[in-house]
């Protein structure tokens, strides 16, 4: 396709593109290789046309059962009518979105339900836009807590926590193979093992002996693998933190907002943090905000002086529209008891998993999860003829470690997608698990359905689904 020079596309023609004009538009001034990456899958060759509740209505006339969850953010679905009128509402009163020179109500009501949500004097929010941004902020502000006198901050060897300059240095993922600048004297503990931040914590002392260890930052459920921190393990942590005065910061940028079975993955064990980040599903699936949340003490040593106040700003802090799209989203999961149903969306999934796992020992090592966020470790041991097939496969995706794994769990999402309408996906850290997240709408029978149709896949088994998937991706 020739470049067409000197066009300005307004919405509606960007929204008439078909998938090549797409493509091609993302080669030349997106990223090539993004076209690459989703072409491998049958979802690559198509575009979303609209979407609502649990369905993404596609270009080439399928309706797909999104059990991605939006990948964290849509706990209530697609376009949720509540969220739509809100915003519709805000525009059509022509409120107005946000000015330096003027206080924020929405702002203001915001912080204050969150105040009331949480528990233990998590009471001071500040709200920006990406996962990444809540937790650099988060980490600024247990640094300045500390008057900038303490050295270290700590995070998990298994972690995800952005990939911003900073919040990349404390992410412990393969997905991150290069090395950016980022926040010195980071030391990584063993996700869940006590013994090895004691370790840290006795070693990075001043000559005085105080800590000097300003925070330690952890996702107390790890998403991208889908492991959880023990209650006994939250429990000491705590105590450390309390004892050696370090801001402990629960990074549940994925996990907040009932996506668990609760509204925060930690009030499962009641283990409170200093700082909490969130995001995502905090924005209703329509806004693009995150925030965090701190304890008083903390925010008002921090920050609260004349001379400090504006230590930590953004543009786009607390814009109107993404408020009271999160204040909507909040009194949703609310009124609607989203806590409960992620709890019974648990129930009827992982017993269902449970059951597809003694009826496909071979295919599944291992089911996890918690709430509405559930998947499956797939074996990735395949037989020896098929591993010398598949050595011939081109392409840079798959290959490095987690090769193998990769491959076996993209052909299940490659078939739930092509043969069943359902998108699904995986994550990448030290292990690939096939990622089941349903936002918390989702119905039994929408479940059941899922479930016959990944049982229908597996019974398949690996070769024919890698070969499936193999023709797919590298012979169009
Ligand atoms: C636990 C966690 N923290 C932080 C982030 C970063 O969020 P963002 O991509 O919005 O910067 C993510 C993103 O997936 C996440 O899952």
């Amino acid at each position: 396709m020739a470049k067409e020079d000197n066009k300005i596309y307004d919405w509606q023609e960007c929204s008439d593109f078909d998938i090549e004009k797409t493509r091609e538009l993302y080669r030349e001034y997106v990223n090539p290789g993004q076209v690459d990456l989703i072409g491998s899958f049958g979802f690559g060759k198509t575009l979303m046309k609209s979407a609502e509740g649990v369905y993404i209505y596609t270009d080439d006339g399928r309706n797909i059962l999104d059990f991605t969850g939006g990948i964290g953010v849509l706990n209530h679905g697609h376009n949720h009518p509540r969220i739509l009128a809100a915003r519709r509402a805000f525009m059509e009163e022509k409120r107005a979105e946000v000015h330096k020179n003027f206080l924020s109500k929405y702002i203001a009501g915001l912080s204050h339900n969150i105040g009331m949500l949480l528990p233990d004097g998590l009471e001071m929010s500040y709200f920006c836009n990406s996962g990444a941004e809540a937790v650099e902020g988060a980490v600024k502000l247990a640094y300045k807590y500390h008057g900038g006198a303490r050295a270290h901050i700590l995070h998990a060897d298994i972690s995800f926590h952005g990939k911003l300059l900073g919040a990349a240095g404390l992410t412990g993922s393969p997905e991150l193979h290069f090395s950016f600048p980022t926040i010195p004297n980071r030391s990584a503990f063993r996700y869940n093992d006590i013994e090895s931040i004691k370790k840290l914590v006795s070693k990075l002392r001043k000559e005085e002996g105080a800590s000097d260890i300003y925070a330690i930052i952890i996702e107390p459920f790890n998403a991208s693998s889908l492991r959880s921190c023990s209650g006994a393990f939250l429990r000491e942590l705590r105590k450390i933190c309390t004892k050696e005065d370090i801001a402990l910061i629960f990074d549940e940028v994925y996990t907040g907002w009932a996506k668990t079975g609760k509204l925060f993955y930690f009030m499962h064990d009641n283990v409170i943090p200093d700082i909490l980040c969130y995001a995502k599903s905090f924005g209703g699936g329509k806004a693009s905000i995150s925030g965090y949340t701190s304890k008083k003490e903390i925010f008002n040593r921090a920050y609260g002086t004349l001379n400090d106040a504006t230590l930590h700003s953004t543009t786009y802090n607390g814009f109107g529209e993404e408020c009271i799209t999160a204040i909507e989203a909040i009194n949703i999961i609310l009124d609607d008891d989203y806590v409960d149903h992620a709890a019974r969306i648990f129930e009827r999934i992982n017993s269902g998993l449970l059951k597809l796992q003694e009826k496909h020992p071979d295919f599944i090592k291992e089911v996890r999860g918690a709430g509405a966020l559930n998947g499956l470790i797939l074996s990735d041991e395949i037989n020896v003829a098929l591993k010398a097939a598949i050595s011939f496969i081109p392409g840079s995706f798959f290959k490095g470690e987690s090769f193998l794994a990769k491959l076996v769990t993209s052909s299940v999402i490659s078939e739930l997608y092509n043969s069943h309408n359902i998108l699904t996906f995986f994550g990448s850290n030290v292990e690939v698990p096939l990622i089941i997240s349903p936002s918390l709408i989702v119905t039994d029978e929408q479940i059941d359905y899922f479930l016959d149709s990944l049982d229908k896949t597996l019974s398949e088994g690996k070769l024919k689904l890698i070969m499936k998937f193999a023709k797919e991706k590298f012979m169009g």
